[in-house]
């Protein structure tokens, strides 16, 4: 069953990063590092590193190849969920099922923490042994670092920040989308296809998927949002309201981004044709996340 492959994935990465994060005990900057592993250690669905795993093995490359990748992903991926619950941000007090960084740290740590995750994440993918050519690492590092930069991730959030409370339009949303939620998936796509040396047209399926599964997840997200459970998504629901932030339903209503949601999903698993049995997983990924409660 897909749900156990997703988790039996997500194991792999969580051990990785108790390791990673474990030899962090510095005794003078015992707070930081506390602060740090709570909210990587609260859980969360691991995605980005199990879409990158998955990547890893349809390209025939040794899941140890992409793991300090993978580990680093999920740790811009939680600095920037640090940082977009802070009360500058979206103000939320809830995340992974836990009170968030800033609640139990103070806002200063919590700041620190995510800027401490960032940092952590360059020094593990720089990290010396690979077993391949420095430059496919140095062109992985690139799209990482791209994806969680201004022209990515963070960009995205500026955007997210600068369009509270406006009348922004699908065009508008969709860049949103691509950038907050859709450069960090992309990457967890494109770092393994770089690490393989997939040629021109595999990358380009493989961004093309990830790109239409970002967006797709990002209008579930925002789904969640208003019609999700709190207990089992892990977050409170009706944050986006309180923040004046349109989204794909209060522009489409509740069925018209159901609808979309299948449709992004559906234009995703079509990028993957060419690989036919080997993505398989990616395939069945696809769909379980359509259904997804948290
Ligand atoms: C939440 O991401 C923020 C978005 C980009 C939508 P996830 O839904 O992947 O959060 P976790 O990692 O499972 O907590
Ligand atoms: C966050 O989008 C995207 C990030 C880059 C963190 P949201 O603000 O919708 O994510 P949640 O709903 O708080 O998880
Ligand atoms: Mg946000
Ligand atoms: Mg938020
Ligand atoms: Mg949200």
């Amino acid at each position: 069953m897909i749900r156990d492959i997703i988790a039996d994935y997500a194991k792999n990465v969580e051990s990785e990063l108790d390791i990673l994060l474990g030899g962090k005990n510095d005794c003078c900057q015992k707070k930081i590092y506390e602060s740090m592993r709570y909210s990587v250690d609260a859980g969360g669905k691991r995605l980005r590193p199990v879409i990158m795993l998955m990547f890893a093995k349809m390209f025939g490359l040794d899941s140890r190849h992409v793991m300090r990748f993978a580990c680093a992903l999920e740790m811009i991926h939680t600095y920037s969920l640090i940082h977009d619950d802070l009360p500058a941000m979206d103000n939320d007090d809830l995340r992974r099922g836990k009170p968030t960084n800033h609640k139990v740290f103070g806002e200063a740590m919590a700041i620190l923490a995510g800027d401490g995750l960032l940092n952590f994440a360059a020094e593990t993918v720089l990290e010396k042994g690979y077993n391949l050519p420095a430059e496919r690492i140095i062109d992985a590092a690139r799209e990482l670092f791209n994806a969680s930069g201004v022209s990515g991730m963070i960009g995205g959030q500026v955007i997210d920040i600068e369009s509270e409370g406006k009348n922004v339009g699908i065009k508008e949303l969709e860049l949103l989308h691509r950038l907050k939620t859709g450069a960090l998936i992309r990457a967890a796509g494109r770092i393994p296809a770089v690490l393989a040396a997939a040629d021109r047209e595999q990358l380009l399926a493989v961004t093309g998927y990830c790109e239409n599964l970002g967006i797709a997840f990002q209008i579930q997200d925002d789904l969640l949002d208003v019609f999700g459970d709190s207990a089992e998504l892990g977050k409170n629901i009706g944050s986006d309201e309180a923040n004046g932030k349109v989204t794909y339903v209060t522009i489409l209503g509740r069925e018209g981004a159901e609808k979309l949601v299948d449709e992004y999903t559906d234009k995703a698993i079509a990028c993957l044709e060419q690989f036919g049995n080997g993505a398989l997983e990616l395939t069945e990924l696809a769909r379980y996340l359509t259904k997804r409660r948290n």
